[in-house]
Order: structure tokens, then C-alpha cells, then sequence
């Protein structure tokens, strides 16, 4: 039976600071982050977007073509969680409308988390054909201001369908992967902001790839060649770059913007987005690339930690009436600008811990907003 993703889609926030205002405010040069980092904007997420209105706004348009009909399980994957107990998802369970005979649950492994989801979907669809299981990716990436981490925050959210016999991307059972206890990033739960030790992290990624990379050419019997394209985990896009530098030797500029140019796209303009990264390059691809029907991609995924994957999946014919590519580059073309003042006013925002009722100021979101607090509790509403 084949089974992979039926539908996909991507929501990022309606606001970005370009990276060219940041180097400005820092005094670094422009092109250390456009060229260096490989990054142009970040997503911005205001006081009343987190990572519940991003993954609901992402899911939306797939509830209006009824694809999430029969969803038995909604996996949420992030590691920018809200609530130490609660999953996340619950709260969409509401402003989705999902069906009561519905599992929810929320898991984590930094960046990885959204590939053990879509592993995890794959068995139970396995399991139960006629059923079909939503993976939200949704995460906040923040580090500290002033930090070299600084250029590579963004937000975002991707929500997918796995069943039987998808239209857009079947999944390979090969793949190769690997875990080691390494400290290259982390969020200790007393903190808002990201650590890293980026240079580590850097060189982690690879170690990692590298690893898996071997392993899943071993079973598979695959090489490179085999791929029209490659998606990789996009902290920011010039690591990618350089990761697939790494596996094809050598290769050309003109090659090596042939194989992941299109995948890069949205991540250059919405920045990390953390667990939902590698999915924002395969939406990226998809909406971007010539038909790809018939044609294999290699898949990368990295959570720092540190767990990483390599897979590969076979674009479905007629795939591209699945996709929702004018909802997308709307989206990221439509969004607002943020000063520099309006950016760091936003960074500090914070979430008010008195357990009094606190109303968040309205901004620019998609079809949900998280209101405020009562009690300690999240308040969401429909836009
Ligand atoms: P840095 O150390 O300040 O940057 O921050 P740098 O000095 O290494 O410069 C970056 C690149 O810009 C270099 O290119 C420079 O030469 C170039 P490279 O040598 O690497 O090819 N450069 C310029 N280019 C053109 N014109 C100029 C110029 N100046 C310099 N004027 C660092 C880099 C990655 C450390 C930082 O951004 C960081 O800490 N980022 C956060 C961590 C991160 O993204 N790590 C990626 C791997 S780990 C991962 O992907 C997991 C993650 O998503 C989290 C999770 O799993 O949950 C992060």
C-alpha cells in the first residue's frame, strides 16, 4: 500500500522585519545575512499569533476542501510549546471543528518532532487505510536579541494529511537515521529564547546527515542520481546549501540551485520555522518547481539534540491540482513591514504571568487570533 502526504499547506505570519533593517540596527554588514546566512526576511509572529492560530490558519484551508473530514489522530509536532500538560492541538480540536473521535497529542524533538509525526501517522494509516491522520508542524524560532542567532528567527506552520494512497508525495519505507546526546541547541523550560552553540550546531547537522545519508543509500541502493530534487531541514537556506554540498561533492552553483533553488524560496522570506522547516522547503518545491510527477526527492530532517533522517518520496501525478501554490505566495506577498522599533516592541511583548484577565492588542492575523488570558487561561477567537 502506498501512503504518504495528501494534502499540505503553509501559514507564516503577516509580519516581517527585513534583515537588512536588523543588520542596519547592528551595524553588520547586509550581506552576512543575505548572502552569509542566506535570508532576506523574518517571520514575525505579533502578541496575539502563537503556535495554535499559525497551526489552526495552516489547517484551515484544508477543513474547507473537507480534508479533514475523517482525521482520527491530529499529531502536533513544535518546541515552542504553551503549556507544560496540555497539547497544543486540543485548542485547534474547537477552532477546527475536528470530530470527537480524535486523538490528539503533542511531541517534541526539536526540528525532528514533525518527521516522527509523519513516521508515527504513517504506521496508523498502515494500520487503518480508510482513515487519514493531520500532522501540524507549528513553532516561534527566537533567540536572543543581539545574538548571532538573531538573523535566523522566524515563525511558521505546516499542516498535512497522511493516508492511502496520496495525491501529492508517496513516502519510501528506506531510511536512514540517527541519534546522539549533544548539546549544539536547546531551551531550558525556565526560558523564552533559544541557546546555542551555533557553530556546533552547524557542524552536528552535518555529522548527522552525513550518517543517515550512508545508512539510507546502503538499504536502498540509491544514489544521488536517483533525486530531481532535495529537501533539507532550513535553519536558515545557505546550511542547506552547504549541507548538500557536503553529499554531492564538488557539484556546480548551477547544479546545486537546479536540485534545491525552489525549495528555499519561502524559508529565505518566513526564516527558521523550526519543526515545520523541512516542510516549508517540500511546500516550497511543490508550489515552485516544473511538474515533478513521477520524480523522487530526497527528504532531510534535523532537531538539534540531536535526532536526524533521511527519506525520500515520489511526487504523485496531477499532484499539483492538490496544492494551494496561490494561497501561499499571496500570503508571503501580502504581509506588513516592520520598523526596527516595531520589531523589538513586539520581542518584548512577553506573556503576563499574574493569572489576571489580559486583553492582547489586535494585530494582522490569519482566520484566528489568541485573544489574551484569563485565569492562566489561553483565550483563542475566530477573526
Ligand atoms: P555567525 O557565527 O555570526 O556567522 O552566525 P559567521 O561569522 O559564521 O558568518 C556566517 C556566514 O556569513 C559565513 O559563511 C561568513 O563567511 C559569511 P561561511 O564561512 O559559513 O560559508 N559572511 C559574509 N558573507 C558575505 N558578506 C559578508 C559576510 N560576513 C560574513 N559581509 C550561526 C552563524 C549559524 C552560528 C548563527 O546564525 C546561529 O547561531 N544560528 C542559530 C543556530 C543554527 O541555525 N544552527 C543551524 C544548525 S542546527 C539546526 O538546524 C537546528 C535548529 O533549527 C533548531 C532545532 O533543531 O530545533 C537551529
Amino acid at each position: 500500500m502506498n501512503i504518504g502526504i495528501d494534502q499540505i499547506s503553509f501559514y507564516t505570519s503577516q509580519y516581517f522585519l527585513d534583515l537588512r533593517t536588523l543588520a542596519e540596527a547592528r551595524g553588520i554588514d547586509p550581506n552576512k545575512y543575505i548572502i552569509g546566512i542566506g535570508q532576506s526576511k523574518m517571520g514575525i509572529s505579533p502578541p496575539d499569533e502563537d503556535i495554535v492560530t499559525m497551526a489552526a490558519s495552516a489547517a484551515f484551508p484544508l477543513k474547507q476542501r473537507g480534508a479533514l473530514d475523517n482525521i482520527e489522530t491530529l499529531l502536533f509536532a513544535t518546541e515552542s510549546g504553551i503549556d507544560q500538560s496540555k497539547a497544543a492541538g486540543l485548542f485547534l480540536h474547537s477552532l477546527l471543528d475536528l470530530p470527537e473521535r480524535c486523538r490528539v497529542v503533542e511531541l517534541k524533538q526539536a526540528c525532528y518532532s514533525a518527521t516522527a509525526a509523519l513516521r508515527m501517522a504513517m504506521g496508523l494509516v498502515a494500520m487503518r487505510p480508510q482513515n487519514k491522520v493531520l500532522v501540524i508542524a507549528s513553532d516561534i524560532a527566537r533567540y536572543k536579541l543581539k545574538s548571532p542567532g538573531e538573523s535566523t528567527q522566524g515563525c511558521g506552520a505546516v499542516a498535512f494529511t497522511i493516508s492511502a494512497d496520496p495525491r501529492i508525495l508517496t513516502i519510501d519505507p528506506e531510511a536512514g537515521f540517527y541519534s546522539a546526546d549533544v548539546m549544539d541547541f536547546w531551551r531550558p523550560n525556565y526560558l523564552s529564547e533559544a541557546l546555542v552553540d551555533g557553530k556546533f550546531s552547524t557542524l552536528t547537522y552535518i555529522k548527522s546527515l552525513k550518517a543517515s545519508w550512508k545508512q539510507y543509500a546502503e538499504e536502498s541502493g540509491r544514489s544521488l542520481e536517483d533525486f530531481s530534487r532535495f529537501c533539507y531541514h532550513i535553519p536558515f537556506t545557505r546550511m542547506a546549501a552547504k549541507a548538500h554540498q557536503k553529499l554531492a561533492r564538488g557539484i556546480s552553483e548551477e547544479n546545486l540551485e537546479r536540485v534545491i533553488g525552489e525549495s528555499l524560496l519561502y524559508s529565505r522570506d518566513a526564516g527558521n520555522c523550526y519543526s515545520a522547516a523541512l516542510y516549508v522547503g517540500l511546500t516550497s518545491l511543490l508550489d515552485n518547481a516544473e511538474d515533478l510527477s513521477g520524480q523522487r526527492i530526497g527528504l532531510y530532517s534535523y532537531g538539534s539534540g540531536c535526532v536526524g533522517e533521511f527519506f525520500s518520496g515520489v511526487v504523485q501525478p496531477n499532484y499539483r491540482k492538490s496544492l494551494l501554490t496561490k494561497l501561499h505566495q499571496t500570503m508571503l506577498t501580502e504581509r506588513a513591514e516592520l520598523t526596527f522599533q516595531q520589531y523589538e516592541d513586539i520581542y518584548h511583548y512577553g506573556t503576563p504571568t499574574d493569572g489576571g484577565t489580559h486583553d492582547f492588542p489586535q494585530y494582522r492575523t490569519g482566520p484566528f487570533r489568541f485573544a489574551g488570558l484569563q485565569s492562566h487561561k489561553r483565550i483563542y477567537e475566530k477573526t
